[in-house]
């Protein structure tokens, strides 16, 4: 359908510098709720600001698994359904880690917000909507991590 060409255009503009676009929707979502920077902590130790986190090899690691799980859900548009069970168990493997479900909602909006700096004008209502049911089905299916 319509709404899946334009989630592959855009995503196509997005991915090719995956940590570039990455580190634009993790500074949005430090901006948004500082309060995430904590859950952050490699080798038990807690970054001093959000420009530490954002340099650290560890955290630019964390961006790259990011924009691979949303490459996963543009490849896999028609049957989503696949990734559920890995979708699952990254929620829960999140939840461990301290990280609470409504925080999801912060990092769709700095998503939305990133594909608006990257895309411009092209940044169309329709292309908001077609990124916000696709992100809303990766969270769905993260957050049974969180139930089960
Ligand atoms: C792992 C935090 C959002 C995908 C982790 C780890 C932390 C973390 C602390 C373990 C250390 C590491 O691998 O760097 C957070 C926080 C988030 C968030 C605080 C937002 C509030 C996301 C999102 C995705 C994601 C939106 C993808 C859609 C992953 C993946 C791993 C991971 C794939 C590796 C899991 C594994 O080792 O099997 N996350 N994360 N994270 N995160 Fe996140």
């Amino acid at each position: 359908g319509g709404q899946r060409a334009l989630i592959r255009e855009s995503w196509q503009r997005v991915s090719g510098s995956p940590v570039q676009h990455g580190l634009v929707l993790f500074t949005r979502l430090f901006d948004l709720d500082p309060d995430l920077l904590p859950l952050f902590q490699y080798n038990c130790k807690q970054f001093a600001s959000p420009q530490e986190c954002l340099s650290a090899p560890e955290f630019l690691d964390h961006i790259r698994k990011v924009m691979l799980v949303i490459d996963a859900a543009v490849s896999h548009l028609e049957n989503l359904s696949c990734l559920e069970e890995y979708l699952c168990n990254l929620g829960k493997k999140h939840q461990a880690l301290g990280v609470k479900v409504e925080s999801f909602s912060t990092v769709g909006e700095s998503l939305l917000y990133m594909l608006e700096k990257c895309l411009g004008a092209a940044f169309s209502p329709e292309v908001q909507e077609a990124w916000s049911k696709l992100y809303n089905a990766v969270v769905k299916a993260m957050r049974r991590g969180w139930e089960t």
